[in-house]
């Protein structure tokens, strides 16, 4: 009987990946019918050398804001266009999934809210959306600078060390030191787990960095080569990727046990009216274990996890990353930072309230998600055919698409069109001040904080989805306000006591991409105490 069931499964899985490869050859040959779209001619040698993005935005100065990009027999649909983005994502949503994103993510997410089929993303994302209450995210404060504090701690130690030498400045692979920062902060977010990076290494956070490695270096690849049978087994850096998975999903296994041990069953309204300010454990996990009704098997929760894990870290990281790059480049905007963190904090800590009112370092953060937003391309495939509007200056009548269609929608080509932004490759923090008519755009109704009204930042309201900051529609992220208030506390407590200036010129920082944009080989920085605070600063005294 036991040999019986094995090669049924055996069969299974055989049979499985005949469907995946079958799947995935008709879509690879799945051209479609795209009606009068204009095609973009694609070769290899646009792959190489720089990220697909670039090449995409100049393809779409070339054909427009809606063409068809093709490779050889693969085709996919190139969207740079706030109307067509506001069709896809919000009035038609339920019509397209992740398709490629999903292929190559589900291997390392399972089943969590960013690849899920759409059946199981309606039945997590009504669990998990609570769990972001105003309670947590003001308990999250509180760690955001708790955080922050150790990566401080760390460089006045080493300034001291330096100082010793004469040296007033350290330099610093900021992006390094970011990422850490934002590993920490969603390990005892997310399941109250301290990997404790920014001082230490440890197997599980080389785990978590060879995965991401892993998942960045297949969304370079459209096609989905690990997908091949025994790969997993045969191919060194697939096995490495799987004892990395392992080590990983061990970890979250035990936290998940030991969740469930405690577990203190209670109702939703109950949970997010806790006394959270003085809660041991504040974390997501906590609260999705502990609600009623919500019970899940384990095996989804570790996809839940995982997947948030991954998904607000790396992110919450380059928007830091990007944000000094910027403001290096404008020591007036750094000044005009800092005289605000002084003018609501002076030496003290944010809070979840002197938050509200760093405006100015917000609007920061958001302009460094315009000019390089995480995820640079949104991946979307139709379910079904359907209509897609012609976009700004396109096809009156729209274009048809047929099932199966793939989509990318380009938020870089959105963020930086200059058909909706003025002066579109400059950092101006201060054009969301500004309200923007839509008129003689069809279809767009401009920029307007109105629409919005007490929003926490300039989202794709506001801006009628010719800015996506955090994606929109029904799956849009739901980290966002978390992740808004993590990178103003960091950018905050670093500018409060740090000048930053650049190590080499802005062009010798390369870019590259997979999930997200990051350099090639880190942010090196000057970081040096400011030497406007004087005797106030402990540092430079
Ligand atoms: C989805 C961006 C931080 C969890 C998304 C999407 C974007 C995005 C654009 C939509 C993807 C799509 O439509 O295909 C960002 C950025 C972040 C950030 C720029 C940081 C600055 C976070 C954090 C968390 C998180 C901190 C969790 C704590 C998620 C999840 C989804 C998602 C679970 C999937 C939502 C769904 O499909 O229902 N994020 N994110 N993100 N994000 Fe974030």
């Amino acid at each position: 009987i036991r040999c019986q069931s094995t090669s049924t499964k055996e069969q299974k899985t055989k049979r499985n990946l005949l469907d995946n490869a079958s799947n995935f050859l008709t879509n690879l040959l799945s051209g479609g019918s795209l009606g009068s779209m204009p095609i973009a001619e694609g070769a290899v040698t646009d792959l190489i050398g720089r990220p697909l993005f670039f090449s995409l935005y100049d393809w779409f100065l070339e054909h427009g804001s809606v063409y068809k990009l093709a490779f050889g027999p693969k085709s996919f649909v190139v969207v740079s266009d706030p109307i067509v983005a506001r069709h896809i994502l919000r009035e038609n949503s339920f019509s397209f999934d992740k398709g490629i994103l999903a292929d190559i993510l589900e291997p390392i997410m399972g089943k969590g809210l960013i690849p899920a089929d759409l059946d199981t993303w309606k039945q997590r994302r009504r669990v998990i959306a609570p769990a972001f209450h105003a309670l947590y995210l003001e308990v999250m404060v509180k760690v955001f600078t708790d955080c922050s504090q150790r990566s401080i701690l760390k460089f006045e130690k080493l300034l001291e060390a330096n100082d010793l030498h004469g040296e007033m400045a350290i330099e610093l692979d900021l992006e390094a030191e970011f990422s850490n920062l934002a590993l920490d902060i969603i390990g005892l977010g997310v399941f109250n787990y301290d990997f404790g990076s920014v001082t230490k290494e440890s197997p599980v956070i080389k785990a978590v960095y060879g995965t991401l490695f892993e998942a960045e270096h297949r969304s370079t690849f459209y096609i989905p080569y690990w997908k091949i049978p025994l790969a997993k087994w045969i191919v060194p850096r697939q096995r490495k990727f799987q004892k990395d998975l392992k080590v990983i999903n061990d970890c979250l296994d035990g936290l998940i046990r030991n969740a469930k041990e405690t577990r203190q069953e209670t109702d939703v309204e109950k949970l997010q009216q806790r006394d959270y300010l003085n809660l041991k454990d504040a974390s997501l996990l906590r609260f999705l274990v502990d609600m009623r009704g919500a019970d899940v098997d384990d095996g989804q929760l570790r996809d839940d996890l995982m997947t948030m894990l991954i998904a607000g870290h790396e992110t919450t990281a380059a928007v830091l990353t990007w944000a000094v790059f910027l403001l290096a480049q404008n020591p007036s905007k750094m000044k005009k930072a800092q005289a605000e963190i002084d003018s609501v904090l002076g030496q003290e800590r944010p809070t979840f309230e002197s938050l509200k009112k760093l405006e100015y370092i917000r609007l920061i953060a958001v302009e460094s998600l315009r000019l390089y937003p995480q995820p640079p391309l949104l991946i979307r495939r139709a379910l079904k055919s359907d209509n897609l509007p012609g976009g700004y200056k396109g096809n009156k009548d729209g274009y048809s698409i047929p099932a199966g269609t793939d989509i990318f929608i380009s938020v870089y080509n959105l963020h930086r069109s200059p058909y909706f932004w003025d002066r579109p490759n400059e950092f101006e923090p201060e054009r969301f001040l500004v309200r923007r008519e839509g008129e003689g755009i069809e279809g767009w109704s401009g920029f307007d904080p109105s629409r919005s009204p007490g929003a926490l930042y300039p989202n794709e309201i506001i801006a009628d989805f010719a800015f996506l900051p955090f994606g929109g529609g029904p799956r849009k992220c739901i980290g966002d306000q978390f992740a808004l208030m993590e990178s103003t506390v960091a950018l905050t407590m670093l500018l409060q006591k740090y000048d930053v200036e650049l190590k080499g010129s802005p062009e010798s920082v390369e870019l590259v991409t997979g999930a997200t944009i990051h350099t090639k080989n880190g942010l090196w920085c000057k970081v040096r105490p400011r030497s406007d605070l004087g005797e106030q600063n402990p540092v430079a005294a």
